[in-house]
């Protein structure tokens, strides 16, 4: 979608005028009524999750009956990275995500695990401890873990984000792969190989995902990168290494970068012709440079998600759509200095608002939902 043809296709859906006086925005409230989001994405056959904190639902009762009415997975937004979960060599903390993982089984939620092998959050013993470890001390450091995180869920968690991240082209390597990443530098490509292995023998009925951001939008950023992510699938596959599905986060960014059918839809087709499969694991829309006035915003916000999900789920080999969290109470969006607003009030990239309310994004998911043509079925 070109940057001219969005806004007046979103300033054609602002039907209020602007809110210029000093009276509090209440936004329009555009027909949210109905099912939840998972309920909708279940008739295509579907998933909806997003993101949680054990935290959140400890002291939130309202945003935990949020998520509820909309969620049919869960996603650790923090407390499956590995710098919690193994603060100390041989020494394991899964207490937050085993609250996750029990509220998700107590109400029949799915559950996802992110993320096993990522170049962040790792403690810092393992970044000291890897490069000079060598042979079998060296691949337990990346195995041990998987196993062990494995076995803990095997048959609770049902897919997981084994790789996470693994491209970087401005750093500067002709693959475009990330080269400040301990675990390329420790193993090269083949931590992948390694990683994944480890992760269908730990679990064999589990779901395999390689995951990564910034293969969404028309700019030579995303473009670069989706060129990355298909030689690096394409080498992987080669070699025979069990991903079974891509990860593709959706952290949009419509006020950066233009967002376009076509090239998104190419780059799902290529994905889905090397038989993956395909799911939105991390989507929100980054606000900040958009309008200040809400209506508009959230109008604009509107329009790029739902053409966004139009793309993702006209494609048979998407099979869930998560948020990087539900409600704009709890964004990270609004915390990260890139992103959050200079007057500190909460970006508006999810579908619930501060309130818990549904938002003009919530109804253009919930319409993409069900409008989606059926997924494919029987994908691993
Ligand atoms: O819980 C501790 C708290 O006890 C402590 O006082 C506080 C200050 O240090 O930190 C709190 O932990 C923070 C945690 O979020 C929970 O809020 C960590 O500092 C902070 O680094 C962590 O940030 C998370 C980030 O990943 C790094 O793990 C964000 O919430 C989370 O939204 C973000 O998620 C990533 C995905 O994993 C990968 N894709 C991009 C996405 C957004 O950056």
């Amino acid at each position: 979608m070109k940057r001219r043809a969005f806004i007046a296709g979103a300033a054609a859906a602002c039907s209020v005028p602007l809110a210029t006086s000093a009276v509090p925005y209440i936004p329009p409230q555009p027909d949210t009524g109905g099912p939840g989001l998972d309920a909708r994405a279940r008739r295509s056959g579907r998933r909806f999750g997003c993101a949680i904190k054990s935290g959140q639902l400890a002291k939130d009762p309202a945003f935990t009956a949020a998520v509820l009415r909309e969620a049919g997975t869960i996603v650790q937004e923090y407390e499956l990275k590995r710098h919690v979960t193994q603060p100390r060599p041989g020494r394991y903390d899964f207490s937050g995500n085993d609250k996750l993982v029990d509220f998700a089984q107590k109400h029949g939620l799915a559950a996802r695990g992110h993320t096993l092998v990522w170049y962040s959050n790792n403690p810092p013993w393992l970044a000291a401890a890897l490069p000079g470890a060598r042979g079998r001390a060296r691949d337990t450091l990346l195995t041990g873990y998987i196993e062990t995180a494995m076995r803990r869920y095997a048959g609770r968690i049902g897919e997981w984000d084994v790789v996470n991240e693994p491209v970087e082209p401005n750093q500067g390597r002709a693959d475009g792969m990330r080269a400040q990443n301990i675990w390329g530098q420790a193993f090269g490509e083949n931590y992948i190989d390694l990683a994944f292995h480890s992760a269908r023998a730990a679990d064999p009925r589990a779901r395999l995902f390689l995951t990564d951001f910034g293969l969404e939008h028309a700019s030579r950023r995303c473009e670069a990168r989706r060129t990355a992510i298909l030689k690096l699938l394409e080498r992987a596959l080669s070699r025979r290494v069990p991903i079974d599905a891509l990860g593709i986060q959706g952290h949009l960014k419509p006020f950066r970068e233009p967002f376009d059918e076509r090239t998104f839809a190419r780059f799902l087709d290529e994905v889905r012709g090397m038989g993956l499969g395909i799911a939105i694991t991390e989507m929100d829309i980054a606000d900040r440079g958009g309008p200040q006035a809400l209506e508009p915003r959230d109008a604009q916000v509107a329009a790029v998600g739902k053409a966004f999900l139009d793309v993702a789920l006209a494609n048979p080999a998407t099979s869930s759509v998560l948020t990087w969290g539900l409600s704009d109470r709890y964004s990270w969006l609004s915390t990260y200095p890139e992103y959050r607003w200079p007057d500190g009030k909460p970006s508006r990239g999810l579908p619930l608002d501060s309130d818990l309310r549904r938002k003009r994004l919530w109804a253009s998911m919930a319409a993409a939902f069900d409008a989606a043509p059926p997924a494919r079925k029987g994908a691993r």
